[in-house]
């Protein structure tokens, strides 16, 4: 595996690769690698000839300083993973390198980026749709894989890929969970043991969420059920929960309103000042 630090060096072995007709899967990361992140470059490297993963925490997409400051740094162990993965290059560029100058881009991400994240975390979305797009104008992969623990964020790339024009394959992958339930992340090592203890009931609650729409809830009735639910637990606290279409990312009033991919349950929740996400589909 190659370590990348510089654009030039990315344009010219994907170009070569491109070049010799050879297929390129991208997976875009924070770093931080964990199980999740390996499944998704364990996918990009059953499709694919060539895998590129960019190691990269975007300062543009942090509305919080303090978050992008604590934000957990690993590139050794970052490396060291990619290359057992049998990854072929990886990308990792200093901030200056991907931003010479402000990147002053504005996208009309429209209605799939106002709600959920995009309410609660002014300019986010618009700082992946810059580094997202950055990387693709780069390695022009014909296949980019993301987690679906960020279900919002694939529907807003999605969106970024038809603004753009790109011809890239978006290859979403399902999360990765610990044997207790918790989703993957890598802002989980934030969490004290405390915390750590009480993550779980985020899983166990939106599984129960299901329940309730067997019992013949709405959508509506559901979501409040369940924000309830986590807070009744006196440890949990939820940010937000909704269920929205799986595509529009707009809330539901009934769930025959739900279109053909159906129906996602999107939770946020703050445990032990840590912020979560997490995601069920009905
Ligand atoms: O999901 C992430 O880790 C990031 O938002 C991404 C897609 C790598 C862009 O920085």
């Amino acid at each position: 595996m190659e370590v990348i630090r510089t654009t030039e060096r990315l344009r010219e072995v994907v170009d070569a690769a491109r070049g010799a007709g050879r297929t390129i899967g991208l997976v875009p990361t924070m770093g931080a690698l964990h199980a999740g992140h390996r499944s998704l470059v364990e996918r990009a490297r059953r499709d694919n000839d060539v895998v590129v993963v960019s190691v990269f925490v975007n300062p543009t997409q942090f509305n919080n300083p303090d978050d992008l400051r604590t934000y957990p740094r690993t590139e050794e162990a970052d490396c060291a993973m990619l290359e057992e993965c049998g990854v072929d290059y990886a990308f990792v560029p200093s901030v200056d390198e991907i931003y010479p100058e402000p990147d002053t881009r504005v996208f009309d991400l429209g209605p799939v980026a106002e709600v959920m994240e995009g309410a609660m975390r002014p300019g986010h979305f618009n700082g992946v749709a810059q580094i997202v797009s950055k990387l693709f104008a780069l390695v022009r992969p014909h296949r980019a894989y993301f987690g679906e623990k960020d279900f919002q964020q694939i529907a807003v790339i999605r969106r970024m890929v038809e603004l753009e024009g790109f011809s890239i394959e978006i290859v979403p992958c399902p999360i990765v969970r610990e044997s207790d339930g918790l989703a993957l992340s890598s802002r989980n090592v934030r969490l004290s043991a405390e915390a750590r203890a009480e993550a779980p009931k985020i899983r166990e609650i939106l599984l129960a969420s299901r329940d309730l729409k067997a019992q013949g809830y709405s959508p509506v009735e559901v979501a409040r059920m369940t924000e309830d639910a986590i807070n009744d637990t006196g440890t949990l606290e939820a940010e937000y929960f909704r269920i929205v279409d799986a595509v529009t990312m707009q809330p539901l009033a009934r769930w025959e309103d739900a279109g053909a991919c159906g129906a996602v349950g999107c939770a946020t929740v703050y445990c032990g000042g840590v912020r979560l996400i997490d995601n069920i589909t009905y």
